[in-house]
């Protein structure tokens, strides 16, 4: 964990490159999915946690665009928003932007500087940490006080149809939302929220493979995604939302669907199944259970979504094995990080030997963190 929070680190950043003092900073948190994937763009239930590490935005006005992030290697880039996307980071900004000045809640320019303690590319949804704290920091440059639902909304369409990345509002949503010490029911169906208590230190075990969504295996999930429901609903006129397929039809729906289409069904009907009994059994406490259907999720993503990488199924196996209640390929795939949840007493046990089982099958050590879960988007001081 870097020593510096995201917040200083944004404002160190702007004051060394910008040689003056931002007027606002906002940050966000990442998060892990604890389960409920691929849910969130098929009308089922996800189940979110805000992580303590975070993105922050440190902004100043200005009469022109200038970006600069830290993780960007430190370069002052002047961009024009009206301009077409460059496929470089900067696009991110240059949504929120845009988005903004459609609800008027944009300043005419401004220099804007990226802290984060967050990987880029881990699965960790640093992408929504960043649109929803740029949102924040610019909007208040803006005077305009937006609520996390229009916050949700700015970084969602910043995401979606700025930079064409075909995600649902899970990541935008717990950005925005988040509150220390629960985890996040968001019923992506009807938009409902409950916060469900969560004080168990969560892990996260990084498998270093990067994933970038823009363009990828995301946006074609959710393209066959599509394509299920719209023969599924040949037959169910009435069904809206792939994940609301009773489970009990599966038998006859199944073999409607060309074989990868049916996998990818089967999945998500049965997650909203698994996800809902999460959440049931988070309300209880009893962490033991959300294990066991975290790791019944892991393999339909493995199976069924075919979403997983041999690095993550290597750590959920050694971690159950090594006494974790439950651990999971979290967030889009094909990459990323898996959540872990273990007893107290075991942690050190499960990630030690997790973590040499993993450099022995890749020969390099994963980098393994801890978390609480933190709280959402929120204006910090200068
Ligand atoms: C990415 C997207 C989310 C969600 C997950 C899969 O993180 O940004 O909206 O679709 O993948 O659950």
């Amino acid at each position: 964990m870097p020593l510096l929070s995201p917040a200083r680190l944004a404002i160190s950043l702007f004051e060394n490159h910008f040689g003056s003092r931002p007027a606002a900073v906002a940050s966000a948190p990442g998060r892990v999915n604890l389960i409920g994937e691929h849910m969130d763009y098929n009308g089922g239930p996800v189940l979110p946690v805000a992580l303590q590490r975070r993105t922050a935005v440190a902004v100043a006005p200005a009469d022109r665009w200038e970006f600069l992030s830290g993780e960007e290697g430190g370069v002052i880039e002047r961009v024009d928003p009206a301009a077409p996307m460059r496929r470089a980071w900067t696009d991110y900004l240059v949504a929120v932007v845009r988005e903004l000045a459609a609800v008027e809640g944009s300043p005419r320019g401004a220099r804007v500087a990226v802290g984060t303690t967050l990987t880029v590319g881990a699965g960790l949804s640093s992408s929504a940490a960043l649109t929803v704290a740029a949102a924040k920091a610019l909007s208040l440059l803006a005077r305009r006080r937006l609520t996390p639902a229009e916050l949700v909304d700015v970084a969602f369409r910043a995401e979606h149809d700025q930079v064409g990345v075909r995600c649902g509002r899970m990541d935008q949503t717990i950005a925005a939302h988040a509150r220390p010490g629960t985890a996040l029911l968001f019923d992506t169906a009807t938009g409902a929220l409950t916060w469900l208590p969560l004080r168990a230190r969560i892990w996260i075990v990084d498998t270093g493979i990067s994933h970038r969504l823009t363009g990828g295996e995301l946006n074609r999930r959710r393209a066959e995604s599509g394509e299920a429901l719209a023969r599924l609903r040949e037959r169910w006129p009435a069904l809206r939302h792939l994940a609301q397929l009773d489970p009990d039809l599966l038998d006859i729906a199944l073999p409607l669907l060309p074989p990868p289409l049916a996998r990818r069904t089967r999945h998500v009907v049965t997650e909203r199944v698994r996800t809902e009994a999460a959440a049931r059994a988070l309300q209880r406490g009893a962490l033991d259970e959300v294990g066991g259907l975290m790791v019944e999720g892991h393999e339909s993503l493995r199976t069924d979504y075919e979403s997983t990488i041999p690095e993550a199924d290597l750590i959920v196996a050694s971690a159950v094995r090594h006494g974790a209640w439950g651990a999971r390929l979290t967030g889009a795939g094909w990459g990323g990080a898996v959540v872990v949840l273990a007893p107290p007493e075991r942690q050190a046990r499960v990630l030690a030997e997790t973590a040499r089982e993993f450099r022995e099958r890749f020969g390099r050590v994963p980098e393994v963190w801890g978390s609480r879960a933190a709280g959402g988007v929120r204006r910090e001081r200068v």
